[in-house]
Order: C-alpha cells, then sequence, then structure tokens
C-alpha cells in the first residue's frame, strides 16, 4: 500500500508517516517546507529503519500532483499541509482560504481523477466553535470561528461533497483536539516559528529558558480552577489514529474526533509539567486570550467504537516527551521579536 502524504514534514505529519512505516506502508510525502524542516526526512528514516520518499511540492500544484501520482499510484492520501496559526488567519485572511482551501480541492481532484479510493483530512476540533463539551460528529457546526477555521470547516463541506458526487471516494474528516508531546526517540516534535501561539511549546521553551515565563489566558472561566480546559493528547495516538482510520471499512465519507476525552485545564498541564520534570515554570495570571472557549473536549466513542482506536499515553508521557524533544533541539528558531 503506497500512501501520499502532504505537509509529511510537519508536526503531525511527520509522526503519523513514522507510523506507517513503522506499519510497512510505502509513504511519499509532498511539502513546500514552509512550516517543516528537510532534517525531518532522515530523522523519520533513522527512527524507524526505513526509507520514505520526500518531493518538494506545494499542494496547490496541480500539474505536480498530477505527474506524481501517475509515477506512484498510491492507494491512499492523506493531507496535512495547511498553515494553521488561529491569530495569523484573523490578519491573512486570504492566504490562509487560498492556500489551505485551494490544497484541499486540488489534493481531492487529483485522487478522483486517479482513483485514489481513499482520503483523509486533518480537521480541528475549532469547527466546533463555541459549542458545549463533549463535541460529538453529530453536532451541527456553528457558523463563524476564525478564518483559519473556517478554512477546516469548508474544506469539510467540500470533502463530503465530493465524495457524494463520486462514490468510489471515501473520505475520512479526523477532528483533532489538542495535540502535543513529540515521538519518544526525541528526534521528531514540533518546532513553531517564532513565539509560540499554543501552550505546550510555550511552556517547554520556558523551560528551557528562552521565555522569561508563561502568561495564562485567564483564571475566571467556569471551570475547575478558572483557567481553560482542553483534551490534550498525545501526538503519537494521533498518528496512530490515522492508521486506524486508513484500515477501517470503507464508507462514502465518515467523520471521527480524535482526543483522549478528557479534559485539563491550563494549570493542571502546567503542574504535570513541573512535577513530571522536575522544573519550575513562572508563570502569571493575565487577561483571557480574545476568541477562546473556556472548555473543549472531545466524545471519543465513535472513534473507539467504529475505528477500534482509542489514546493510550498518558499526560504524565505528553509532558515528559515534549520536554525531552525541546531539551535535545540543538537549533531553535526562535524569532528575535
Ligand atoms: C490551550 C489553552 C489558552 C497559550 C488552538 C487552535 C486549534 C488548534 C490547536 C491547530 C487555552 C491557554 C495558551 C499561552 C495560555 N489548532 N494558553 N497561555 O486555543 O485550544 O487551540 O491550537 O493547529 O484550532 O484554536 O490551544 O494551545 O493555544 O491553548 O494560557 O501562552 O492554553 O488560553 O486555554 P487552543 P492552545
Amino acid at each position: 500500500m503506497k500512501i501520499l502524504v502532504s505537509g509529511g514534514l510537519g508536526y503531525i505529519g511527520s509522526h503519523t508517516v513514522v507510523e506507517l512505516l513503522e506499519k510497512n506502508y510505502e509513504v511519499v510525502i509532498i511539502d513546500n517546507l514552509n512550516n517543516s524542516h528537510i532534517e525531518v526526512q532522515s530523522k523519520i528514516n533513522r527512527i524507524t529503519s526505513k526509507k520514505c520518499t520526500f518531493i518538494e511540492l506545494d499542494a496547490t500544484d496541480y500539474e505536480g500532483l498530477k505527474e506524481i501520482c501517475k509515477m506512484h499510484h498510491f492507494d491512499s492520501i492523506i493531507h496535512f499541509a495547511g498553515y494553521k496559526a488561529v491569530g495569523e488567519s484573523t490578519a491573512e485572511p486570504l492566504m490562509y482560504y487560498y492556500n489551505n482551501v485551494v490544497s484541499t480541492i486540488t489534493l481531492a481532484r487529483v485522487g478522483i481523477e486517479e482513483k485514489i479510493n481513499k482520503f483523509i483530512f486533518s480537521s480541528s476540533a475549532t469547527v466546533y466553535g463555541d459549542g458545549v463539551s463533549p463535541f460529538n460528529e453529530d453536532m451541527a457546526l456553528l457558523e463563524r470561528t476564525n478564518p483559519y477555521g473556517e478554512t477546516k470547516a469548508m474544506s469539510e463541506r467540500i470533502l463530503i461533497d465530493a465524495s457524494r458526487a463520486n462514490p468510489d471516494f471515501n473520505v475520512i474528516l479526523l477532528r483533532y483536539f489538542n495535540p502535543i508531546g513529540a515521538h519518544k526517540s526525541g528526534l521528531i516534535g514540533e518546532v513553531p516559528k517564532g513565539i509560540p501561539n499554543n501552550l505546550m511549546p510555550y511552556i517547554t521553551q520556558v523551560a528551557k529558558g528562552i521565555r522569561e515565563k508563561l502568561w495564562i489566558f485567564g483564571n475566571d472561566y467556569d471551570t475547575i480552577d478558572g483557567t481553560g480546559v482542553r483534551d490534550y493528547i498525545h501526538v503519537v495516538d494521533l498518528a496512530k489514529g490515522h492508521v486506524a482510520a486508513l484500515e477501517s471499512v470503507k464508507k462514502s465519507c465518515n467523520i471521527f474526533n480524535l482526543g483522549t476525552g478528557k479534559g485539563i485545564s491550563v494549570l493542571e498541564l502546567v503542574n504535570t509539567f513541573m512535577r513530571v520534570n522536575k522544573i519550575n515554570i513562572p508563570y502569571e495570571i493575565t487577561n483571557r486570550r480574545p476568541g477562546d472557549i473556556a472548555v473543549s473536549y472531545a466524545d471519543v466513542s465513535k472513534a473507539q467504537n467504529e475505528l477500534n482506536w482509542k489514546a493510550e499515553l498518558t499526560l504524565d508521557d505528553m509532558v515528559r516527551d515534549a520536554w525531552n524533544f525541546e531539551k535535545n533541539l540543538k537549533k531553535h528558531l526562535v524569532d528575535s521579536s
């Protein structure tokens, strides 16, 4: 089985490629290196003692994709490539809509034309907007989140319609909750561009001394300790969810939440990080971040029942592996601003 993976050198993509290679799938990665690094390919090969192919290509490049598909005869496509910073998407909406939506359309078009029957899409819990947790896959999506979230919701709708119109084109939409952690080898993990937007990479940079302290965005939410609650999932469990989806029964279009089903507050995560890694994380409470919701966690029963998959790794594993990756990261791409 040969899989085309777009964005396969990125954070979630690279961990998924490792799991695919471990299961003896052949993998061809396309990536435009916009938010990833070429060295990740050799690290993937080192972890697995196998070889994946890498082609530098933008997922919006129809001609380029056609050529690669004619050469390789893929069985499936997993589409990770995309911009993912919520704040940046508000400042640069057209760039987000163009890149994220056109790449989905282009890959789906090529998939249908080349008779590649399975398409797995990297969606996000952000499509649930400010609904009430636990989120389940049958909930109606809210109208507005932010341009990034909209690109995910639009891509989902496009793929649902494409699968309806093309009965052999089977689509699986995977809605990720909050992936954190890194491969236990410490060789691959999350390397954010500039100042991290997300909590876990910010914490690991504070631990390393790159940032002075963590700013906790609000402690007046209606939650266990007033801080925001999220469903953190180990990126390796998330990667395994893709393999489970790939091996699941075909159906024209199916949607699965990938999370643990458990909500953890910011303070719980910070305290777990400090306990497990024996490092102090100085923090200060500041105002709520605009656009944040109080609580987000998944109903994971559908993935458990239909994919026979469930997250296995603990919060302790997540914070240990996140720190193990960060402390081994020699060259940090931190922007001086
Ligand atoms: C988690 C919690 C913050 C940073 C976003 C996107 C989502 C997905 C993942 C994908 C919240 C708090 C954070 C900090 C803090 N996107 N926080 N101080 O907002 O749940 O999800 O990233 O690629 O689509 O919306 O994740 O990690 O930013 O925040 O207090 O410096 O940590 O308020 O409660 P979020 P996050």
